[in-house]
């Protein structure tokens, strides 16, 4: 589909995000001839300076987040020209009116106000677009998570955007739904009919969800510290992937038939009760160690104060429908551990009954391991015969695809599809309201619950997989979290 011509104002643009990741995936559009001639990039931050100074700063962001070998003046210069920048103080008319002059003769253009910024000033940048007469027809408004800290909150942001966009007009990022791997997933399960026959809890024994960083907190502390892993990682990426995996078939990949059926599970969850969250539901704090080889200090230490904030969690969800009653979903995320693996385990039932010898060794239950990053592809663990003439030895043997190998293209990062996404108007990757509220909805009564509880998160050593809690938690249920050790 065309990108049409548009105009898009970045609030926050002088922050860590659109240095990070929007800039250069303007710079990707760009070098890949995908943006339209004509477009606009209207940057707002409140830094009074000027558009030349800006762009300085700008080509240096791209420097250092585009690889050297990529890194094209010229195509940084056509980028360079779309863009201009504006000082705005949201309680300034003037800072208005220079926004409303910088977007002159685009009224009929699909305008997109991308809100890089902290949530409390969503409601604040939308009244103050509403006021300035500047939002159109084709005007599109995009969030940034958080969107809000607790259901109350996120009600409120919701009302506040609610107020001066319509629905259909907001586009709530989640940046895992952008990625490569992640919309794969979709493919595998509704492009082949291999999987979706066995997909459910007569053929599948558990799912396990993980999303493991070596990263701190680096310099985020302070938005850090207030969140936590819960709010962070599981609230939004971890319940959105096990979203798609639990759905069911949508009838299209139109926005609001995918997004029904995410809300169906959603709304499915079990809710956790307050004793469980506390003794089931583990959290943990890093603690000094070392990571790759590199010691790093603990979580306290790089904050310089105390904190009940977690680092990690991991817990048991699980999904009351006819699809999946029975089959737990075991989420885990932290940072400071030992490797950066998202991964999805399917593992399904074992073998009913074994006719081999017991000489010839255990029979896993197959797995099918989607890995979502670093290297993202797909791996099936198979029971295979060992060769040799010594007689029946079984062992685990897995069918790999790694897409990298497999398609020989660079993966686009996942704000480039999602912003074109934005610009032509398709919002299944995005997360409507009801989605984001029922995602809240499930993960109150957690907060809650920890909030009156006396205990404090579980330490574990910086470079380990967390608590040994969490390894508690899943083999209590005659269960083991995977590890890639084991092929
Ligand atoms: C962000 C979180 O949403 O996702 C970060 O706020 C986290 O704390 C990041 O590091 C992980 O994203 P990715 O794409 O690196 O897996």
């Amino acid at each position: 589909i065309p990108v049409p011509v548009f105009d898009l104002v970045v609030f926050g643009a002088t922050g860590d995000l659109s240095h990070r990741k929007l800039l250069p995936a303007l710079y990707w559009r760009e070098r890949d001839q995908q943006m339209p001639s004509g477009s606009r990039i209207i940057a707002v931050a409140r830094t009074r300076f000027s558009t030349a100074e800006y762009i300085a700063q700008i080509e240096a962001a791209c420097r250092e987040h585009v690889p050297a070998d990529s890194f094209q003046e010229d195509v940084f210069a056509r980028l360079a020209e779309r863009i201009t920048y504006v000082p705005l103080d949201v309680s300034r008319d003037a800072d208005w009116s220079a926004l409303k002059a910088a977007l002159a003769g685009g009224e009929d253009r699909a305008r997109l106000f991308y809100l890089a910024t902290s949530p409390d000033l969503f409601g604040p940048i939308c009244r103050g677009a509403g006021a300035a007469g500047i939002v159109t027809e084709k005007s599109r408004v995009v969030l940034e998570k958080p969107i809000g800290r607790d259901l109350a909150s996120a009600i409120r942001i919701n009302d506040e955007v609610g107020a001066v966009f319509e629905e259909s007009q907001i586009y709530r990022i989640d940046h895992y739904l952008g990625k490569e791997s992640v919309q794969n997933l979709l493919a595998l399960r509704f492009a082949n009919s291999l999987f979706e026959a066995v997909w459910d809890r007569a053929h599948i024994d558990h799912v396990q969800i993980t999303v493991a960083e070596t990263v701190g907190v680096e310099d985020r502390a302070a938005y850090y510290d207030r969140s936590g892993a819960l709010r962070d990682m599981v609230q939004n990426h971890l319940l959105q992937l096990l979203c798609l995996v639990a759905m069911e078939p949508p009838t299209s990949m139109d926005a609001d038939s995918v997004r029904d059926e995410k809300l169906k599970v959603l709304r499915s969850l079990r809710v956790i009760r307050d004793g469980e969250a506390v003794q089931k539901i583990v959290r943990g704090q890093y603690r000094a160690g070392a990571v790759a080889g590199r010691t790093v200090p603990g979580y306290l230490e790089e904050l310089g104060h105390p904190s009940r904030t977690e680092t990690f969690v991991a817990l048991k969800a699980e999904v009351e429908n006819w699809r999946w009653a029975g089959t737990p979903f075991y989420l885990r995320t932290g940072k400071r551990l030992p490797t950066r693996v998202s991964e999805i385990v399917i593992q399904f039932h074992k073998v009913p009954h074994s006719i081999f010898p017991r000489t010839a060794g255990p029979i896993e239950p197959n797995r099918l391991i989607i890995r979502l990053q670093p290297d993202d592809g797909i791996q099936l663990a198979l029971m295979a015969k060992d060769p040799g003439p010594g007689g029946m030895r079984l062992r685990l043997a897995p069918l790999d695809i790694r897409f990298a190998d497999a398609f020989k293209v660079r993966y686009p990062d996942a704000y480039e599809r999602l912003l074109m996404d934005v610009v032509r108007g398709n919002a299944t990757l995005f997360m409507r309201r009801d989605e984001v509220e029922a995602a809240w909805r499930w993960i109150e009564p957690i907060l809650e619950a920890w909030r009156q509880s006396d205990e404090p998160p579980k330490p574990y050593i910086a470079g380990s997989w967390g608590p040994t809690a969490a390894i508690a938690l899943i083999e209590r249920d005659g269960r083991t979290w995977f590890e890639d050790s084991q092929y």
